[in-house]
């Protein structure tokens, strides 16, 4: 198979040195890759780096192709196979939007008759601003794919969508545009036992809000549901990990959604569909506060405590369980304190779950480093003696590729 040859442009933005990364995984993956800078990009990355990690001259204004009829900018746009704006800042979407060409970027983005993927970065108010969005909907109206970029805290301080996806995941993205398997394009790199898959993974607790100081919340520190991810990222699958609060670091090749309340989880594994597995290890609040007030509740000097009412939560799993889209393995996590493995049982069956991964969280489980899991399967159980999270992971995530082999 041809080597696929990516023309990769690179936007001026603080994730622009993730583009280096981008270059090694489509280098690792066997594809060829030219890489463009723009102006701004210059001040984030430097050409040097580029041209090292790629192997090719990097092209950096339009004054630079010298011999148009060596390398013009009609070829140079269309001797790739795909085209990928990596970061694309909002300015450079707003350009390639209203079919501005003042640049070299630019003009091989107008130029080109290549298929166009484009990964935005940006601060979460430039990404929410109306502009963005318009632009947003006005490329993919025109056929580009644009990824959703990931949440979570940004390098200016704030938090929300506008982050880079990883590399890794943008890699992915990359194969499917080029509508190759990934074991194909990378054989003992990409293509682990889960290539092609889709995992979906929940993670962490949820916080429910009583008010806009104060939540309901749990002591799940997310760290089981990440190595899950993390080690099916590892087989070669495409990961999306559907997060609540924590302080972890996003797992390498995991597409990650950061949601808080139990609602907007149930909404994101949702959104995320279809999946050919989900692991839903996130311990998602049973109640809510019925109605979050909105302002802060404040002693009323009675002495008397206020009322506050519960309203039960929707199940995720139970609900992916009756979804028309049901992932084809279904696995869920119990957390007990007592008869650890009778209520696996029992909840395996409630929640019409392929498997139920029961941990005993009498000890320190939540938060610590070693878990003792019993997996309940629609056939037996299976008890696996206490190690460490990372090696729940990696052993999990191997016998759920065992099921796709
Ligand atoms: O009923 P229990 O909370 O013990 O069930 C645990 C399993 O169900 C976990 O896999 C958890 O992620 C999932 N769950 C859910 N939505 C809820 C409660 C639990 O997906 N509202």
């Amino acid at each position: 198979m041809i080597a696929p040859r990516i023309l990769l442009i690179i936007g001026g933005g603080i994730a622009a040195y993730k583009a280096c990364e981008l270059v090694r995984l489509i280098r690792k993956g066997g594809g060829s890759v030219r890489c463009v800078l723009t102006e701004a990009a210059h001040h984030f990355v430097t050409p040097m780096s580029l041209a090292a990690l790629s192997e090719q001259e990097v092209h950096t204004s339009l004054w630079d192709l010298k011999n148009e009829t060596e390398m013009g900018h009609i070829q140079l746009s269309r001797e790739a196979d795909l085209v990928v704006v990596c970061p694309a800042t909002a300015d450079l979407m707003a350009k390639m939007a209203a079919g501005i060409a003042d640049d070299l970027a630019t003009t091989l983005l107008l130029a080109t008759d290549k298929p166009v993927l484009v990964a935005p970065a940006m601060n979460v108010r430039m990404w929410l601003h109306p502009a963005t969005q318009r632009n947003v909907a006005r490329l993919r109206a025109d056929g580009v794919t644009v990824l959703d970029p990931d949440e979570g805290a940004m390098a200016c301080g704030e938090f929300g969508p506008g982050r880079l996806p990883e590399p890794p995941f943008i890699w992915g993205e990359i194969e499917k545009a080029l509508d190759r398997p990934r074991a194909a394009l990378a054989p003992g790199i990409k293509g682990g036992a889960l290539a092609g898959r889709h995992v979906l993974v929940t993670a962490g607790p949820t916080h429910e809000p009583i008010d806009p100081v104060r939540y309901i919340a749990n002591r799940s520190s997310g760290k089981q549901g990440y190595a899950i991810a993390e080690a099916l990222a590892a087989l070669g699958a495409r990961v999306t990990l559907v997060s609540g609060p924590v302080s972890l670091p996003t797992p390498a090749g995991v597409h990650r959604i950061d949601v808080e309340s139990a609602r907007e989880m149930a909404a994101a594994v949702e959104a995320a569909l279809p999946a050919d597995v989900a692991v839903m290890v996130a311990a998602v609040a049973d109640w809510r506060a019925e109605v979050a007030a909105g302002q802060k509740i404040k002693k009323d000097g009675s002495g008397a405590p206020p009322v506050l009412p519960l309203a039960e939560n929707p199940d995720i799993l139970a609900g992916l369980a009756r979804n028309p889209r049901r992932p084809r393995l279904l696995i869920g996590f119990a957390a007990e304190t007592e008869k650890v493995v009778d209520h696996a049982i029992a909840k395996r069956a409630r929640k019409d779950a392929d498997w139920i991964v029961a941990n005993d969280v009498s000890g320190d489980v939540m938060g610590g480093d070693s878990n003792s899991i019993h997996i309940v399967t629609r056939t037996g159980v299976e008890s696996w003696e206490t190690m460490p999270k990372a090696e729940v992971a990696q052993r999990l995530a191997t016998r759920i590729a065992d099921e796709f082999a």
